[in-house]
């Protein structure tokens, strides 16, 4: 049976040293070295009696005598155990920022759909890769997996280091909360709120503070061109505005991974080349992008080009072949086809 992760094993806020650093071994801090297991065992029987366990010779070993009968045996050799070092889901063990190990997603029903076959994939931080491939073939599905939005049903995937499978769902969403940025196609603003307030929505669950909220948020909003729309209601937002809030409503959380899909699918020529243009900047300063998009200008911009044919995912180019990939995919298979199904 899987053991369920604790709160401390999700990876901490960059920055926040110590957290979530609770071992799953007792080891105390004397454990390691034969010397302080030593004095730690000639000490109070109270203290560091679960590390000197090892070297327990039974009642004796605790009682006053103890120091003596270690004087006059000959000096045991306690067996150097290696350092504890940090438990195996623990955050720095892997400098990895998401990886994939055979994962797949298969969607339950009268007839399962194989949305995603088994698959590993591996980013390191501040890497950037376009998700390419026709509709149906598996790229939400994908993102959605990423993102912690859905689970594998095959296969493990690890966020710095850190199985998934073993957090509990509270888990999953703190370490979602806190790893990850979402930009869709539609940009999910509320009608009723301005840029400001629709960019701090995000942070609402934090605990942060009214200001805090508020400054985060103009922040995020000043990073995306839109420091002088502060107070604007949606409705009086381009397009291309609007999806650049929405960017900013995931860039409040500082997230370590932006998320897209398709952010650029509902915007005109011109606003996709801006939105294109942000997400390429915001890679350049060395934030984590994964962007689905059939747009070729996107997908040069982008470090990788992942493809995905009826679940099935390829890695094949990068950069500016990329953009020559999709333009080749773009003329040979127009339309929609109906993939991963009926199997
Ligand atoms: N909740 C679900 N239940 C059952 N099948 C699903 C579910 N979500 C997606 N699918 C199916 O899984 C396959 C992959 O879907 P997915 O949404 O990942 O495709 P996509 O590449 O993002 O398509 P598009 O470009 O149209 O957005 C499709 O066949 C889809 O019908
Ligand atoms: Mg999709």
């Amino acid at each position: 049976m899987r053991r369920q992760a604790r709160w401390s094993e999700i990876p901490p806020e960059p920055g926040s040293a110590g957290a979530g650093t609770e071992s799953t071994e007792s080891a105390g801090p004397g454990s390691t070295d034969p010397e302080s297991t030593a004095s730690a065992s000639t000490g109070s029987a109270g203290s560091g009696s679960a590390s000197t366990g090892q070297a327990s010779t039974g009642p004796a070993s605790t009682g006053p005598g103890r120091a003596v009968l270690e004087r006059l045996a000959p000096k045991r050799q306690v067996p150097r155990r290696p350092a504890p070092g940090p438990p195996p889901d623990e955050p720095g063990r892997s400098d990895c920022e998401m990886e994939l190990v055979d994962a797949a997603v298969t969607y339950p029903g009268a007839v399962p759909v194989r949305a995603l076959r088994p698959v590993s994939l591996r980013f390191e931080a501040g890497e950037t890769a376009a998700v390419a491939g026709r509709s149906g073939s598996g790229k939400s599905t994908l993102l959605n997996v990423l993102g912690l939005l859905d689970r594998p049903t095959q296969g493990r995937y690890l966020v710095r280091g850190v199985d998934t499978a073993l957090l509990s769902e509270s888990g999953v969403t703190a370490l979602r909360a806190r790893q990850f940025g979402f930009v869709f196609q539609s940009f999910h603003l509320l009608a009723d709120r301005t840029a400001a307030e629709n960019a701090e929505l995000g942070l609402l669950y934090r605990g942060m503070g009214i200001w805090g909220r508020r400054e985060a948020a103009c922040e995020a909003l000043v990073r995306v061109g839109l420091g002088h729309r502060l107070a604007a209601l949606p409705g009086t937002m381009s397009g291309g505005e609007r999806q650049r809030v929405a960017i900013a409503r995931a860039l409040a959380q500082r997230p370590r991974v932006l998320l897209c899909d398709e952010p650029t699918g509902n915007l005109d020529r011109r606003s996709a080349e801006v939105v294109a243009d942000l997400l390429a900047g915001l890679a350049a300063e060395g934030l984590t992008v994964i962007v689905v998009t059939h747009d070729q200008q996107m997908a040069e911009s982008m470090g990788r080009l992942i493809e995905i044919d009826d679940g099935l995912v390829t890695e094949r180019a990068s950069g500016k072949q990329a953009g020559a990939s999709l333009a080749d995919a773009a003329h040979s298979s127009p339309g929609t086809i109906q993939t991963g199904k009926g199997r």
